[in-house]
């Protein structure tokens, strides 16, 4: 059996189209979604995604400022930069890239943007807040694999949801989202021991630990949702977490790299930041 192609683009356009009517019915009342970036650094791959979401702000007529600072900046000047976008009643949202320069305390930056404003759901505040179920940001990825699913009608509820992957960023706010949908959810990541073992129990498996086509056609149970969070740059080009081409033989429906969960991402931080303005106005 081949797999059904989960096609992230698509989705993300269809999400992308109802932000447009949100930005249009925001502007209608004076409002102009603002969202500031702060990217430190050089780091190739850190400025094609700041790129990608400034592109994404202007197609959807939202405010962006991005702050390209170099890589010997002080963490002072990004916490006093911070301070000034926390205070700009124009910024909805404010993103600092990850990762940051060694020299600068990424928890101390992130826990200085003022949580209200925290469109990638960083901030410990948010992040304690999705834990115990409350409002919260929540991260961009995680937040737009769940959308994936539910737009391909993927219901967690009493599945087994295998996540292979801890990061702060992906692998515990995915773990969150899908035990508040009701999946019983496991954890697996790189000291996992037999993998595989628990990789073949997932109903849904979601692979975000940034290794080139580590989840093969034998760790995956027939007919399971492989949802593939991993973009590698290989000299084939890129490639995800997922062997595309053994694993579609087994899954029910799976989602390529590229075009995959990438799209969603960025989709969901315009959600995010317009929700921020819609908050922001009540
Ligand atoms: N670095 C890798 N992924 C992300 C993300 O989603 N947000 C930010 N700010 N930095 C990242």
């Amino acid at each position: 059996m081949a797999a059904a192609l989960i096609d992230g683009k698509l989705i993300a356009q269809k999400v992308k189209d109802e932000i447009q009517k949100r930005v249009d019915n925001l502007k209608a009342k004076g409002i102009t979604p603002g969202l500031g970036v702060i990217l430190v650094g050089e780091d190739p791959a850190s400025q094609a995604y700041v790129g990608m979401k400034e592109k994404t702000c202007k197609k959807l007529g939202i405010h962006s400022e991005v702050y390209r600072l170099d890589g010997n900046t002080s963490e002072k000047e990004v916490l006093d930069l911070l301070e000034k976008l926390n205070n700009d009643s124009n910024i909805h949202g404010i993103l600092v890239q990850l990762p940051l320069p060694k020299h600068i305390d990424e928890w101390k930056v992130l826990d200085a943007i003022d949580p209200q404003k925290d469109v990638d759901g960083f901030h410990s505040i948010n992040v304690g807040n999705l834990c115990i179920g409350r409002d919260a940001f929540v991260p961009c990825t995680p937040l737009g694999v769940i959308v994936m699913l539910e737009h391909c009608n993927v219901d967690l509820t009493g599945k087994h949801v295998v996540v292979v992957g801890r990061s702060n960023i992906v692998g515990k706010p995915m773990a969150q989202l899908a035990l508040q949908r009701h999946a019983t959810v496991t954890i697996a990541h790189s000291r996992t021991k037999d993998l595989a073992a628990i990789t073949r129990q997932a109903d849904v498996l979601i692979v975000a630990v940034g290794r080139p086509k580590m989840i093969t056609k034998d760790m995956v149970k027939e007919g399971a949702v492989v949802i593939d969070v991993g973009i590698n740059r290989v000299e084939s080009g890129l490639v995800g977490d997922v062997d595309f081409d053994g694993v579609k033989e087994v899954a029910s429906q799976i989602t390529p790299v590229p075009g995959g969960v990438g799209p969603m991402t960025i989709a969901m931080l315009m959600h995010n930041t317009v929700l921020s303005a819609e908050r922001r106005k009540n």
